[in-house]
């Protein structure tokens, strides 16, 4: 039977119902594999070795030389699977200059869609509560400005929260990131920032008392996306900001 006419054959079997093929005759499958001889990448040691992605990530954060550089050493990164699902790669947005530099979690829809972070609603309830504090991703002055980015770059589907390991593997990419933009004051929004940074989760515990990450101070706040879901909790957002405001005011 030549192609056509198998195909043909095939498309009629499928007309009258068909949608799974089975053969005249059963097939032992144990011994279809028993005689199956193993691919070479199982045979060859080297091969199968894989390489630890956080290992893999730590050298290439190393080896960037400036921001621009870690986005692109960073977008490359091929071992976390988050990035497979993702439509853009969200780095930074803001003043590399800032005095603040805020580390939030991960990209949603529209960040996803824009390839900024914080540009959804969440993010415009952010931006409202440093410019009651005299500070704006937009400003040109370090003094007033902010550097905004997260510790995921890719959207995790369905907004989940990231995974242990898959924090791990970008925690390099961070800690140069903050060693390049080298802010005086970090701001931790949320639970995946406090566990990438502090290696502690419990949000509503740590916010609103200062800590250090990445050798500097630090101050956990509840996130805007929270902030939204629970109102009442902005009193205590502001009092955080209050904090971060007065404290900038006493560093050199
Ligand atoms: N939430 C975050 O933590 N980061 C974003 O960029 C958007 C929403």
């Amino acid at each position: 039977m030549d192609y056509h006419a198998a195909r043909a054959a095939l498309e009629w079997q499928m007309e009258l119902g068909a949608d799974e093929p089975i053969g005249d005759l059963p097939v032992n499958r144990y011994e279809v594999a028993a005689e199956v001889p193993k691919p070479a990448a199982v045979v060859e040691p080297v091969a199968a070795a894989e390489a630890d992605p956080v290992e893999v990530a730590r050298q290439a954060a190393a080896a960037a030389t400036g921001l621009e550089s870690l986005a692109e050493i960073q977008s490359a990164y091929e071992h976390c699977e988050i990035r497979k699902g993702a439509r853009n790669f969200v780095f930074a947005d803001g003043n590399p200059e800032a005095r603040v530099m805020i580390l939030g979690e991960a990209p949603g829809r529209d960040e996803d869609r824009e390839g900024r972070p914080f540009v959804g609603r969440a993010g415009q309830l952010l931006d409202r509560m440093f410019s009651a504090i005299g500070l704006a991703r937009t400003a040109h002055h370090a003094d007033e400005a902010l550097y905004i980015t997260n510790v995921m770059p890719w959207r995790p589907p369905q907004n989940r929260d990231p995974e242990p390991d898959e924090i791990a593997m970008m925690l390099p990419f961070v800690t140069r990131h903050v060693e390049f933009v080298n802010p005086d004051i970090l701001v931790l929004m949320g639970n995946t920032p406090c566990a990438a940074a502090l290696g502690k989760r419990g949000i509503l515990r740590l916010r609103g008392h200062w800590t250090e990450a990445f050798g500097r101070p630090a101050m956990p706040m509840t996130h805007p996306a929270y902030l939204l879901r629970n109102p009442a909790a902005k009193r205590e957002a502001w009092a955080d900001l209050l904090e971060i405001k007065a404290r900038l005011k006493g560093m050199p």
